[in-house]
């Protein structure tokens, strides 16, 4: 079995993965991070360089790849529920968690997270491109079998609250 992590960027999805790895003790994968170790390069080069349409692409192989796994958590980018057959390929073992955020609330977290530069929200207004995307995302994110509102809590909140949803 292994929980695959879905939501819009900013949502927590990496740093509360890795926390309900420890605490399962599963293993933990990032897609993200994968595609840019394989790639050489950072998310934002590949997307400046080959397009948004090759990320996909990698983010399709992967599910293929990473559905033949067992024992992890996966903490997935804000795109990859966009192919619905990423999440149908992993469901057989996977149970699926979708971490959710109004736009204003992901629009803070982001200003505050200079670390990373995120592609598609590198715009004039950010706030509303976060809102169109939501809007457009919101039942990729909705087919989850938990979903949690992670507006206003901390991440151990976030960890306790899908550790009791998954037992
Ligand atoms: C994307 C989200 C990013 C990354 C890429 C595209 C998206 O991941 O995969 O920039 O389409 O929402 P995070 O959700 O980890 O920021």
């Amino acid at each position: 079995m292994n929980v695959v992590i879905i939501g819009f960027m900013g949502t927590g999805k990496s740093t509360v993965g890795r926390l309900l790895s420890q605490k399962l003790d599963y293993g933990f994968l990032d897609t993200d991070q994968m595609i840019a170790e394989r790639e050489n390069r950072s998310i934002v080069e590949i997307f400046a360089t080959e397009g948004e349409a090759y990320f996909r692409s990698l983010e399709r192989k992967l599910a293929s790849e990473l559905a033949k796994k067992d024992n992890l958590v996966i903490a997935t980018g804000g795109g990859f529920p966009l192919n619905r057959a990423n999440l149908d390929i992993l469901r057989a073992k996977s149970i699926i968690v979708a971490l959710t955020a109004p736009a204003e609330i992901i629009y803070q977290r982001n200003i505050k997270d200079h670390e990373t530069r995120r592609p598609l929200l590198e715009t004039e207004n950010p706030l509303e491109r976060i809102s169109t995307l939501l809007a457009e995302r919101e039942k990729c994110y909705a087919i989850a079998d938990i979903i949690i509102d992670t507006s206003h809590k901390a991440e151990v909140e976030i960890l306790n609250e899908i550790y009791k949803k998954l037992k």
